[in-house]
Order: structure tokens, then C-alpha cells, then sequence
């Protein structure tokens, strides 16, 4: 039986046709899909500045130079995360204060960041909520605590392109300085690989142009092949090719949240009250999600089966799944360094999560399928 994994890219003949187009054009690299990506990427989710680059990891070091990280500098991240929210921070040279998370949301709170606080001391500089799966952490609370600290708030939303959050749609930073996306193949949109960062500061947005591209900047005065270095910078450029791609996706934001949303609706209803061992990850009363992954939760002491046994015998049944995340904290690198932290929430939503497939080339027969899979296996 073919495996559906638990995410899988939604490429279609416009999207080839497009890319096509590129690939028989004059700008392979950067010319004028990118700024066009740009311009439609803010106009979507109602921001003034969307900076386009070559991946969500380089968004996230980005927005960590944009807003001047250094050494001594500390930042408040949650350990249940992706590696790539941490080591940004870790890139400019500064200090990740770990922070717990709820164990049912797997989303940092307020209680959880004063927590942090007390524990990390002075030299809290920013602070980096996480909207795992495409649930938003609750950013009202959080920026409004932030900024009495004056701390900066950096939302690494790479899950989350397309969620309203309190009417707001995330990226337009309507509670954070900057968010951060990824546009990496297994995301709801995609380029392949690709990262933008939203902001409302011109400045910021200027300066992170600068800095995905060696932070140098064109010289006219001088003369027209002229260029100027200000500031160190790297390669982080996104190429047309992938542009175009996303542009194409980008088109078809509100049809794809149409489609993800009734996958959810479907396995909600099969999947909730049904069991004590087994429910999903549920958003905030305010939000309208747009989810990139669909969490359920699994107390595997309670079934009697642990988690490699679940993996494997859906696997059996054609149902890819995957854990989102081994907390951050955990890994060898963080632990040498800040040795081992006590989070108990982040480990007890690390140790029951499980997502099960969600993309949108999944037909009523498929999901069917991976319900009658999941009874089978875990109700
Ligand atoms: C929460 C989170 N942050 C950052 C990243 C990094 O994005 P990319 O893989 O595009 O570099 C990812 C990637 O999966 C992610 O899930």
C-alpha cells in the first residue's frame, strides 16, 4: 500500500506552467518574481514589508541581525520547536533562554515566558513564540507583557502562513516586530525551499534586504556597476525559479484553507470523545487557524502500545506520521552548553504528540482510509 505521509507538497499544472515560464526566461536567480512574491506575500496577510529568502532558517537569522542580536543578548524561545527558532539566536553569537510550554497546545504562554524570565536573569532581550503546527500562541498577552520589558518579538511563524490570530492574519505583526515563514516543501505553500520575514518597519525590511545579499547595496552615485559593502552579510536569496512557485501556490491561499480546514473537520469528528487515550491538538477560542500539521495526542501508557509500535503499524497501513518535536533543549548541542532543563510540558506534549497526514491531494477515500487505520490502531 502507498504510504501518504503526513505532509506533502500541492503542486499543480499552473504551478509547473509558471515555473516553466521562468525557466525560459532571462532571471533564473533574482529578478522580478521575487519582488512580485514579495508584494503579494504583504498584500495577503495585510503587512507593509515582506522580505523574501532563501529558507525559514535564514528568515529567522535575519530577523535575529534585523534587530541587532549580539553576544550578551539573551532570548526567550520555547524548547518545543524546530531546531532552526534556537539556533538563529545561537547564529548572532547570543543566548537562548529555554521556555516550557502548555503540555495540551504545545504553545508557549505568558506564565511560561515570566517563568523563563526568572530563571534566564538579566540580558533578556527578545522573545520568539512559535505557532506550532499553525495554532498561535497568545500573542496579545505576550506583546503586550513584552513590550513593558521593551524586549523585541520576533514570531517564528513558519507554520502558520495563513492563520488568524484575534482577526488578525499572522505575519502582520499586528502583536510582534517581526515573523518569520517557510515555504520549505512540506509546508502548506511552498518554493521548495524558501523563507520571507514580515515587518511594518521600513528600516528593518531595508536592512534585511541588505543582509540576505552580503549587506551590500547598490552605489550610484559612483557609477552604475558600483556597489558598496556596509555591513557583513551572506547569500540568502531566494531565486526566481522558487519565487514563481510560490507565487503560483500563494494565488490559492483561501481555496487551500477551505480544503486543509475540512481534512481537519473530518478527522475531528472521527477522532475526538471517541477514546480517553486519544485526542487532537485544538486551537485558541479566537483563531481560525490555517494548520500546516494535524496533532493528536496519544496516551500510549494508557493504550498499552508505545509510540514506535503506533509509527510502524500505521505505516503498515499506509499512514505516514511524524513527531513535532523532540524539545530543542533536549539535543546534545543545547544540553553541553545550558545543560539539562526541567520543562515539563514541552516533554509531556513531546512524548504523546503525533501528526497524521494533512495535504491537500488527499481524496474522501484516503481519509477514510487513514481513519479506519487509526481505529485499527489506536481506538
Ligand atoms: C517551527 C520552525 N521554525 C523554523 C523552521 C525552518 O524552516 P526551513 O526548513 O525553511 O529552514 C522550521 C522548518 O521546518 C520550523 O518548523
Amino acid at each position: 500500500m502507498a504510504l501518504k505521509p503526513y505532509a506533502r507538497p500541492d503542486v499543480r499544472k499552473e504551478d509547473i506552467a509558471a515555473v516553466c515560464e521562468v525557466l525560459t526566461s532571462q532571471f533564473l536567480t533574482t529578478g522580478p518574481k521575487v519582488p512580485e512574491l514579495e508584494d503579494l506575500f504583504a498584500q495577503k496577510i495585510a503587512v507593509k514589508q515582506a522580505v523574501a529568502c532563501s529558507n525559514g532558517t535564514t528568515a529567522l537569522h535575519l530577523a535575529s541581525m534585523a534587530i541587532g542580536l549580539q553576544p550578551g543578548d539573551k532570548v526567550i524561545v520555547p524548547a518545543l520547536t524546530f531546531l532552526a527558532t534556537a539556533n538563529a539566536v545561537r547564529m548572532c553569537g547570543a543566548d537562548v533562554v529555554f521556555c516550557d510550554v502548555d503540555s495540551e497546545t504545545g504553545l508557549m504562554t505568558l506564565d511560561h515566558i515570566r517563568e523563563a524570565e526568572a530563571r534566564g536573569g538579566a540580558g533578556i532581550v527578545a522573545v520568539y513564540p512559535v505557532h506550532i503546527g499553525g495554532h498561535c500562541a497568545d500573542m496579545q498577552k505576550i506583546s503586550t507583557y513584552a513590550r513593558t520589558k521593551g524586549w523585541k518579538i520576533v514570531e517564528d511563524a513558519c507554520h502558520a502562513l495563513g492563520s488568524l490570530h484575534h482577526g488578525h492574519p499572522v505575519g502582520s505583526c499586528a502583536y510582534s516586530d517581526l515573523a518569520c515563514f517557510s515555504l520549505h516543501a512540506t509546508k502548506s505553500f511552498t518554493a521548495a525551499e524558501g523563507g520571507m520575514v514580515t515587518t511594518n518597519d521600513l528600516e528593518i525590511a531595508q536592512r534585511m534586504r541588505r543582509l540576505r545579499s552580503h549587506g551590500m547595496e547598490a552605489d550610484p552615485a559612483t557609477g552604475p556597476w558600483a556597489y558598496e559593502m556596509k555591513e557583513l552579510g551572506y547569500n540568502y536569496r531566494l531565486t526566481d525559479l522558487q519565487a514563481v512557485l510560490a507565487i503560483s501556490q500563494l494565488t490559492r491561499m483561501e481555496e487551500v484553507a477551505r480544503i486543509r480546514s475540512d481534512i481537519v473537520a473530518r478527522y475531528r469528528a472521527a477522532l475526538d470523545g471517541v477514546s480517553p487515550f486519544v485526542k487532537s491538538v485544538l486551537p485558541g477560542g479566537k483563531d481560525v487557524p490555517l494548520l500546516h500539521l494535524f496533532q493528536i495526542l496519544i496516551d500510549y501508557k494508557g493504550l498499552g502500545k508505545d509510540r514506535a509500535q503506533v509509527m510502524t503499524e500505521l505505516s503498515a497501513r499506509g499512514v505516514g506520521t511524524q513527531v513535532h518535536y523532540i524539545p530543542v533543549s533536549d539535543q546534545p548541542y543545547y544540553q553541553n552548553l545550558y545543560g539539562v532543563q526541567n520543562l515539563p510540558g514541552a516533554r509531556q506534549f513531546y512524548e504523546r504528540v503525533l501528526a497524521l497526514p494533512l495535504y491537500c491531494g488527499l481524496t474522501d477515500r484516503d481519509i477514510e482510509d487513514i481513519l479506519e487505520a487509526v481505529r485499527d490502531v489506536v481506538l
